[in-house]
């Protein structure tokens, strides 16, 4: 069994690509990255570690058919972890948004997986500083620090290769 599973939430692709880039970069450490759409809980549980990837929709929802995306995503698959136990696991969330377009509601779809994750007793990791971004509010800042690494593809993109590769060597730290 390969160690870290990544799994992401998309509708038009951007969180699919960091997801390709962060096996890439784990190499042997990680797993194909899956579609949430297409994953099952036990699917989830069977990774010690686990790279969640999010987009945020609608104004400041998960991924899913409310939000107009083309097929089911997180919004659909969050029920299911009701009750489930994650306890001894080790959660990371990533999260893409706008901070442009919707800067009342950047990232905050990450929230709704560092919520739901942090209550079925996942240790969650991976925060990551708010810095360089430009919004008026997010959901996502829990003590002063984003619950995980936030990109925005529209405005910063070339920040993406650095802020990805700095938050990797975080999660390494913790992972080792
Ligand atoms: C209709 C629509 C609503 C959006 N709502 C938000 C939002 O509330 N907050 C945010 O940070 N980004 C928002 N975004 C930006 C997306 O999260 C961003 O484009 C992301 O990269 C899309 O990821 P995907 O290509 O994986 O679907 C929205 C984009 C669209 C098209």
């Amino acid at each position: 069994m390969t160690k870290i599973g990544v799994f992401f939430g998309t509708d038009t692709g951007n969180t699919r690509r960091i997801a390709k880039d962060i096996t890439t970069a784990l190499g042997s450490d990680a797993g194909k990255p899956v579609n949430i759409r297409n994953a099952s809980v036990s699917e989830l549980l069977g990774y010690d570690i686990l790279i969640l990837g999010t987009p945020t929709y609608g104004d400041g929802q998960l991924p899913g058919l409310s939000t107009g995306n083309a097929t089911p995503s997180w919004e659909e698959f969050l029920p299911a972890l009701e009750g489930q136990d994650f306890t001894g696991k080790k959660v990371a969330i990533y999260g893409l948004g706008n901070q442009k377009s919707y800067p009342y509601e950047f990232v905050d779809a990450m929230y709704y997986l560092y919520e739901q994750f942090k209550n079925c007793g996942a240790t969650m990791i991976g925060a990551w500083d708010n810095i360089d971004y430009k919004f008026s509010n997010s959901k996502a800042i829990v003590d002063s620090q984003f619950v995980g690494l936030a990109l925005d593809q529209e405005n910063q993109k070339e920040l993406t290769p650095i802020r990805l590769n700095a938050w990797l060597k975080i999660l390494a730290q913790v992972l080792d």
